[in-house]
């Protein structure tokens, strides 16, 4: 007879393990021990995705439908792979016809059906490389783009708004007409000329913040809906 899971947790690991290691770090070991108590993390693992990043996009996608019908997909900070993962497997990408391009100035292991770009997607080729990766416009930009931490809080939230505000300027240049953006930004952050210049190229913008969010992250998902082409007018600005 096979042995029972154990409730909540079909890896078998029980959930609530204390880590014990004195040498470890006080800020490590909790970091630790929140990481290996995940179910987010054990459901990764189980399901065969590289992060747990995985069901907030299958989440966001859950309740807005962002991945039905995508034929190309462009992952901006895309490392170690799971938003490529579902990337590639929605377009039917394949390595004789690449529909995912992927982005990370980090290693990034290979992922069969999708090109990805060893580099800073604030290098000026970037932008141009990705469309050219990807073989045509993308229905879909996503962006899980993270500064990397400093420590100092502030910093840390101006540079992810950055890359926020820089892959939308992008997603209104490369998108297809009808395609959707997707980023990462934090709670208040943002800006209200970004959002308004989402408004006026795409149908619906929303804030989405997904279960596997992390509840005191202020991580939130910049949802653009609908992108209404490049040939609109968009109709006159007051001052
Ligand atoms: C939260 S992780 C992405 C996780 C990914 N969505 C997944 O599912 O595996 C954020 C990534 O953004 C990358 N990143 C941050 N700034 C970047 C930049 N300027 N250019 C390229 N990648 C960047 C980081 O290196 C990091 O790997």
């Amino acid at each position: 007879m096979t042995k029972p899971t154990i409730a909540g947790n079909r890896t078998g690991r029980k959930l609530g393990q204390r880590v014990k290691n004195k040498k470890m770090k006080a800020s490590s070991r909790q970091w630790l021990h929140r990481h290996i108590n995940d179910p987010y993390v054990q459901r990764a693992q189980l399901e065969g995705y590289r992060a747990r990043a995985a069901f907030k996009l299958l989440e966001i996608d859950e309740k807005h439908g962002i991945l039905k019908g995508a034929r190309r997909i462009i992952d901006l900070g895309a490392a170690p792979g799971s938003w490529s993962q579902i990337a590639a497997k929605v377009t039917g990408s394949t390595e004789d016809d690449i529909r995912v391009a992927a982005i990370d100035f980090l290693e990034m292991a290979h992922l069969p059906g999708v090109t990805i770009l060893h580099l800073d997607f604030l290098e000026p080729d970037a932008p141009q490389r990705l469309v050219e990766a990807v073989g045509g416009e993308p229905d879909l930009v996503l962006s899980d783009m993270a500064s990397p931490t400093t420590g100092h809080h502030r910093t840390d939230h101006l540079r992810t708004m950055h890359l926020c505000e820089v892959a939308a300027h992008f997603a209104v240049e490369v998108l297809a007409e009808g395609g959707h953006f997707l980023a990462k930004t934090f709670q208040g952050g943002t800006e209200r000329d970004l959002l308004n210049m989402l408004k006026q190229n795409f149908r619906q913008v929303v804030h989405v913040k997904p279960g596997a969010s992390r509840a005191e992250s202020v991580e939130m998902f910049l949802l653009a809906k609908g992108f209404k082409g490049r040939n609109v007018d968009h109709g006159t600005i007051s001052a």
